[in-house]
């Protein structure tokens, strides 16, 4: 169960707060990647008025209790449970994604490949190491697709941080940080290969 990660739900305030910087409309298909109990996949219909909402989860008992959730609030028409590993499914229909999970080496380049252009991808804690958000309302970042990507680490930190700072002034807010609970040292390998010395 480990590798799934904890049962740790966001808020619907937080669902909001993270819709609302994707600039979810009606126009949209929302995809939530490892959607646990559907939430975000409701609030994204009901209050945000999306096409259709998708929501991927691996735990075959969460992926249950998601769809009956959906059946029982009459949504079964507009959203959409799918009990797949989300690296494996196909997003090409996806305008908005959400993702709270920490980045893996492979996320830039398989979201970057896999998402449509014009699409927008939403993290928790922190955007992809190296590629620059269009926006943040924190813990929330939001990426536009195809992803802008830079080398340039002063200019990726002070996005990050909302001000002009050090990667070294990153990692020691990062340790004060109450809310991160991404593993570090994953964080600080993909610093090194994706800024070089300069992390
Ligand atoms: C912490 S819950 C978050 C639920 C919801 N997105 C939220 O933010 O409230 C994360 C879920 O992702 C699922 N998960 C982890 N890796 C996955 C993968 N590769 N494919 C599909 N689901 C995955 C876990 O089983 C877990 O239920």
């Amino acid at each position: 169960m480990d590798r799934l990660g904890p049962e740790d739900y966001q808020s619907n305030r937080h669902i909001r707060k993270l819709l609302r910087l994707a600039q979810t409309s009606k126009r949209d298909i929302f995809y939530d990647l490892g959607c646990g109990l559907g939430q975000l996949c409701v609030v994204a219909v009901t209050e945000f008025g999306v096409k259709k909402a998708v929501g991927i989860e691996m735990h075959r008992g969460r992926a249950d209790k998601a769809a009956e959730h959906v059946r029982e609030l009459g949504l079964s028409d507009r959203v959409e449970i799918w009990n797949e590993d989300y690296m494996e499914s196909d997003l090409h229909e996806a305008t908005v994604v959400y993702c709270g999970h920490n980045e893996a080496e492979e996320d830039v380049s398989h979201f970057g490949g896999e998402l449509s252009r014009g699409s927008r991808f939403v993290s928790l804690f922190l955007p992809f190491v190296g590629v620059v958000p269009s926006g943040a309302d924190y813990p929330f970042y939001v990426m536009d697709v195809p992803f802008r990507r830079t080398r340039d680490a002063s200019l990726w930190v002070s996005k990050v941080l909302s001000r002009p700072a050090s990667v070294e002034e990153l990692y020691q807010e990062l340790d004060t940080d109450r809310e991160y609970r991404y593993d570090k040292r994953v964080f600080k390998k993909l610093m090194s290969a994706r800024f070089g010395d300069d992390s």
